[in-house]
């Protein structure tokens, strides 16, 4: 799979952008602040509908202009054409010109893996970005998933509003139980599932990356025990003192064992970013494995952060990707410029919110 074509417009601090894409490694390279990871952005945005930076449609929108606008040719199996338009409150997307009134109808279109330094935050940042990596690796291979997902969040929410008023429907608070009951177990599988198939790639990861004798694992950690709507019904009163649901999927987590101890607490600061790259490449190899092809892959500034070593390490998935034929996007500054890749690469100029290819 391979953007074929771009197009921004007022998007960041791009007024226009139309450029083509190869399939292999492209690299955007420019100082600080003229666009680089912006570009990045955009293309997860076609993936997910989400800033992977955690940005909101008006921080996206270029200043003082209204609403943005991406496109994108993507070349896989079938041939597939994005359209993205936001403003506020406005969105409209389309899927070969067609309405998209759904986000499952066009999740995983694109398939992307984000690495960036952000990463570091699966370790060290608060559990809802443990559940994000597990359900992003689960809405991109299971069918179904994204939905159950979503309904089960609709369901949370509206038990909860329930749970805050003064005079609480009790018939209304049982029927929302159930169906949170109902999705969450279905979520707690799938996750603790995909938690034991992927715990071991996360752990041949590092070790490839780090020669290490590190040993790495994660484990599932949810809030129910063993019987949801049991344990749901026994927490009641602390329930309506708290106004909200105390227990459920929305308030597991994911532990992360370095030698068996919890790295969040244990371990070093270049052993977190190794762990955090290892998460975000067994996240892209699970995908390839599980769906037949590799996810296109947004390398975010962090081969400056990485090591001799680690370089080595990491290159061989980017260099898979290639060979398949999917993309590698990279952005990097003078400093930093991934030298090892010199020969295949597509080199952008990135500036002030345009870009020029760079000569070979
Ligand atoms: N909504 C926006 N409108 C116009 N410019 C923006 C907007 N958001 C960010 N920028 C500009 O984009 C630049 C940062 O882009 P970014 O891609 O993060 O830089 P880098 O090249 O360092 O990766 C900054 O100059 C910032 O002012
Ligand atoms: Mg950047």
């Amino acid at each position: 799979m391979h953007i074929a074509h771009l197009k921004l417009r007022n998007f960041r601090n791009y007024a226009r952008l139309d450029v083509d894409f190869k399939p292999g490694f492209t690299l955007f390279i420019g100082n600080n602040a003229q666009g680089k990871t912006n570009i990045l952005e955009a293309i997860y945005l076609l993936a997910t509908l989400k800033s992977f930076r955690g940005a909101t449609t008006s921080e996206m929108i270029r200043y003082s202009q209204n609403g943005f606008f991406i496109s994108a040719n993507i070349v896989s199996d079938v041939n597939h054409e994005i359209k993205i338009y936001c403003s506020h409150p406005e969105r409209r997307i389309s899927l070969n010109n067609h309405t998209v009134r759904r986000v499952s109808e066009i999740f995983g279109v694109v398939k992307a893996v984000v690495f960036s330094s952000e990463d570091r935050f699966l370790i060290q940042g608060s559990a809802k970005q443990r559940r994000r990596y597990l359900d992003y690796i689960l809405a991109n291979t299971e069918s179904g998933y994204l939905d159950i997902l979503q309904n089960y969040s609709k369901a949370l929410k509206a038990r909860n509003v329930i749970l805050k008023q003064s005079s609480i429907d009790f018939g209304l608070l049982e029927s929302f139980t159930s169906q949170v009951v109902q999705l969450g177990n279905k979520l707690i599988k799938y996750r603790q599932e995909l938690v034991k198939n992927i715990s071991p790639v996360i752990e041949e990861s590092y070790r490839k990356i780090s020669e290490g004798a590190d040993n790495i694992s994660i484990e599932y950690k949810p809030s129910v025990k063993k019987n949801f709507a049991l344990e749901l019904a026994n927490c009641r009163e602390r329930e309506l003192a708290l106004q909200t649901t105390i227990i459920g999927p929305h308030r597991d987590d994911v532990a992360i064992y370095i030698n068996d101890k919890l790295a969040i607490s244990f371990a070093s600061e270049g052993q977190v970013r190794t762990i955090a790259i290892a998460m975000k490449i067994a996240q892209a190899e699970y995908i390839s494995a599980k769906v037949g092809v590799p996810p296109i892959l947004l390398v975010d500034d962090i081969m400056g952060e990485l090591d001799k070593n680690r370089r080595v390490a990491f290159l061989p998935l980017l260099e898979r990707s290639n060979y398949l034929r999917s993309q590698v996007f990279l952005t990097c500054t003078e400093q930093t410029w991934p030298g090892e890749l010199i020969n295949q690469i597509e080199a952008w100029n990135v500036s002030a919110g345009t870009i020029e290819k760079l000569k070979k």
